[in-house]
């Protein structure tokens, strides 16, 4: 995610390279070896475009960065796949995946799996607390092995532009909902991550306001669409993918699909996400994929395939308007609010 900070002392974007132009190169340098800094980046839009090249042209990502987590729910993977949730095009290769990450609590960068293995996933506290019957806290293996766990396939579209293709295992949220037994007056569901500055660095940073904290309205959290991810690639979810519960709501722009959950709330009124409070104009609640309604600093017309560099027509709600659509059919808010 670009954040763009305006400070009076700041020259003006024109006469700078942007940072997150140098970070890029930085990144590709050290990923990609002096071959990238040859072909040089202007841009940080070009970034993806640049990756995805090079990804295409031989690199698949590092096989080292796919360490899966040695926890004891382990016996519980893989689960059966569940044939009705189609691809129009192939799995992002997971070495690609496991390399090109974000995770800010681990750093602003898309490089972040090495720092991410720090993350202890067992013993790991789930809390359901708010608007419910059922409040609990409750270990996450035991929440794990309580849900029905399936594999499907889902696209990712991040409101950066780029796109990926993966295979989660997990549950619907829909079960844990049923579960936590929703009082009447609940409309929303907020949903916290980890907080431990020990372990993640970028969780320092004062100017983030940490910890990432995303939400759903109850219609939504109930679509069959909305998932909570355990897994990926038919094993345990990687760390650096957000085990060992992590969201999953491909309709909406990535940023929604928090990582990494600790804590489920309940409410009467709608939570404040991370990125809302950090650039709401940018950023929104609501976050529904659409092409038609551009990013203030970029179109989302099109996405890059990440792991192939080829540029593909965004679709209304990331193809998933069949599922979702008539969510939003008589919500009366302006578009550039639904849709970004
Ligand atoms: N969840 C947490 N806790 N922290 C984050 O920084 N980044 C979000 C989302 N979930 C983020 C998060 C963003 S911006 C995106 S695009 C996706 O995770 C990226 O998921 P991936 O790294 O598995 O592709």
């Amino acid at each position: 995610m670009w954040i763009k900070r305006h400070r009076a002392w700041e020259p003006p974007e024109s006469s700078a390279t942007p940072e997150s132009a140098w970070r890029a190169r930085r990144r590709i340098i050290k990923t990609f070896g002096v071959g990238a800094a040859v072909l040089g980046l202007d841009t940080g839009g070009a970034r993806a475009t640049l990756l995805g090249r090079l990804l295409k042209s031989g690199t698949q990502g590092n096989e080292e960065s796919i360490v899966i987590p040695d926890v004891p729910w382990n016996d519980q993977l893989p689960a059966e796949r569940n044939g009705a949730y189609q691809l129009d095009r192939a799995l992002t290769p997971e070495a690609v995946n496991a390399t090109f990450n974000n995770f800010y609590e681990f750093g602003s960068h898309k490089e972040i799996w090495e720092e991410a293995q720090a993350l202890e996933l067992s013993p790991w506290q789930i809390k359901i607390d708010g608007m419910v019957e059922n409040k609990i806290t409750i270990d996450v293996e035991e929440l794990i092995r309580r849900m029905p766990l399936e594999e499907r396939l889902y696209r990712l579209r991040c409101v950066e532009a780029w796109s990926m293709t993966i295979p989660w295992t997990g549950f619907p949220l829909a079960e844990l909902i049923k579960f936590a037994k929703p009082l009447s007056g609940a409309k929303f569901l907020r949903m916290e991550a980890f907080m431990d500055k020990d372990v993640a660095r970028g969780q320092t940073q004062p100017w983030n306001p940490w910890p990432y904290v995303e939400g759903l309205t109850l219609a939504e959290a109930t679509n069959e669409l909305a998932f909570i991810a355990v897994g990926t690639y038919g094993h345990t979810a990687l760390k650096q993918h957000g085990a060992p519960l992590r969201l999953a709501v491909p309709w909406k722009y990535g940023f929604k699909s928090i990582k990494s959950i600790v804590r489920f709330t309940f409410s009467a009124e709608r939570p404040v996400s991370f990125w809302e409070e950090l650039q709401g104009t940018e950023y929104g609640f609501w976050a529904n994929v659409n092409p038609g309604i551009p990013h203030p600093r970029w179109s989302q017309a099109r996405e890059e395939i990440i792991h192939t560099g080829e540029k593909v027509p965004t679709k209304l709600y990331n193809g998933y308007a069949e599922q979702v659509g008539h969510l939003y059919k008589n919500i009366n808010l302006p578009d550039e609010v639904l849709y970004r």
